[in-house]
């Protein structure tokens, strides 16, 4: 370890040094226990003599602030654990961001690690447990091997070319979307996506359509790049597009399974986007997060095949098909906005981890991705039974599902003049995590519901959650 100590001139050195490390003690730089470096390496280090490291060292060990161990080292006291911290100081001048962060909502609704509850139906979730972590070592290692072999310097900011190559083969396969795989742009998640595309697209008070209710990080995410964020409301058939403000400049949507509610965008409606976007000139982003978890019916043409103009942004993710730590997508924008995006990209960051961009690409290109898949689809699709099994059952008449064809949630609206925070509440008793759709709403929600993600609940803990939900609804019905 190297610590850190100035010295001045060629006076009084011990004192120097006794004193920044006292201070540094003190002030709990140097913690409790910490290991120091031998006096001849820190005397190296300082360029003085053996002799002061040794005498300063005798002074702050008598003064008992180190503890020599024979054999092992020198340590920083332990007991100085007990010295009540020091009161933290009031900066002279305090920094400010721009008003506009203030206006943002704090944390986007982020579940923190152990506050879920043991039967949690909370959305962007995801059970590790059944991913093939022995698999995704391989191909961890492999990328390790490679990256050794070659120079450590800066990559493209479009990501690496075997995972953009992986990524444009899946799309085309498994999501009718066509693109080249110099197209594909490597992203850290959805967010990023989205953050380099509202960069690159509007200039501040540009005005952004967004379905509501709707994704809350999105919704933000445009706030912060200068946007001004018009929320637009969406009926059965998805975003209603008479009612897009006619100067949007661009239009989020997720058509595949709206976000939250769930229902597809009809085939007719997403023509209607495109013909109204052709006219205005709007760019659309796709926000495709979890469409190839499809349990009914046959996959909608995705706008990004049936765009004919070039006005739409194709947004993926592996939050929900892996997990969201990876913070791993990608965006197939227009081909116009290719360049800035690629400019905005590495201005941002540069690009993503090579090592796991190299992982991911072999985990697809070598067919595990399509088994791991196929794999959480039979979980998924359990669960997915169980869970409707008990609303459309004993939970009916005080929840109304609305089934999604796709997705690892769904949203039952609430019957009977049941209040969402009423539900959360007892529900929490318990120990169910739900959760109200209210918070997806920009505005004043114009219904009550709940959100029921089953990413990271199996169908044995959802049959005993439902159960003993049916048993506490009644109670509050009555109310
Ligand atoms: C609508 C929507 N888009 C995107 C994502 C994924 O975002 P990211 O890839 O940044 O994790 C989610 C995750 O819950 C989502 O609900």
């Amino acid at each position: 370890m190297d610590i850190q100590v100035t010295i001045q001139g060629s006076h009084d050195l011990a004192g120097q040094i006794y004193r920044q490390l006292r201070e540094a003690i003190l002030a709990g730089r140097l913690a409790a226990g910490e290991r120091l470096p031998s006096t001849r390496d820190l005397a190296a280090q300082l360029g003085v003599s053996r002799k002061t490291t040794l005498d300063v060292f005798e002074r702050l060990g008598s003064e008992g602030f180190l503890q020599t161990r024979p054999g092992d080292g020198t340590f920083i006291a332990g007991s100085l654990t007990r010295l009540p911290p020091k009161p933290p100081q009031q900066p002279a001048a305090r920094a400010t961001a721009a008003p506009l962060w203030d206006r943002l909502p704090a944390g986007l609704a982020l579940p923190r690690p152990g506050t879920t509850l043991p039967f949690d139906f909370m959305g962007g979730v995801i059970d590790k447990t059944p991913f093939p972590f022995d698999t995704w070592r391989r191909c961890i290692n492999h990328a390790l091997r490679i990256q050794a072999r070659e120079r450590g310097a800066y990559r493209d900011p479009a990501g690496e070319q075997e995972l953009r190559l992986a990524i444009s083969r899946y799309l085309a396969f498994n999501r009718a979307v066509t693109s080249a795989w110099q197209e594909v742009i490597v992203t850290q998640g959805a967010q990023q996506a989205l953050d380099l595309m509202a960069r690159v697209v509007l200039e501040p008070g540009d005005v952004v359509a967004v379905e509501d209710p709707g994704y809350p990080p999105a919704r933000a995410c445009f706030t912060a790049q200068g946007g001004k964020v018009v929320p637009v409301p969406v009926d059965a058939e998805g975003i209603i597009v008479e009612q897009l403000p006619k100067n949007a400049r661009m239009v989020y949507v997720t058509p595949s399974h709206q976000f939250p509610l769930g229902m597809p965008m009809s085939l007719e409606r997403r023509i209607a986007l495109l013909e109204w976007a052709q006219r205005s000139g709007a760019v659309i982003i796709e926000d495709d997060y979890d469409g190839e978890y499809r349990f009914e019916g046959r996959p909608m043409e995705p706008l990004k095949s049936l765009d004919r103009a070039g006005l739409v942004a194709y947004v993926g993710t592996f939050s929900k098909t892996i997990f969201p730590d990876l913070r791993m997508g990608y965006v197939v924008p227009p081909s116009s906005l290719l360049a800035a995006l690629l400019k905005a990209k590495q201005i941002g960051d540069w690009h993503g981890c090579t090592l796991t961009q190299t992982a991911l690409a072999s985990f697809m290109l070598n067919g595990d991705f399509a088994k791991h898949l196929r794999r959480m689809h039979k979980h998924y699709t359990e669960r997915r039974q169980a869970l409707l099994a008990h609303l459309k059952g004993e939970l009916s008449p005080w929840l109304d599902p609305i089934v999604p064809a796709a997705g690892i949630h769904l949203i039952a609206r609430l019957r009977q003049g049941l209040q969402e925070r009423d539900v959360v509440a007892a529900a929490h008793n318990e120990s169910i995590g739900l959760y109200g759709i209210s918070a997806f709403y920009a505005g004043e929600p114009s219904q009550q519901g709940l959100l029921f993600g089953y990413g990271g609940i199996d169908a044995d803990s959802i049959d005993i959650a439902l159960g003993k939900l049916a048993v506490v609804l009644p109670g509050l019905a009555e109310r």
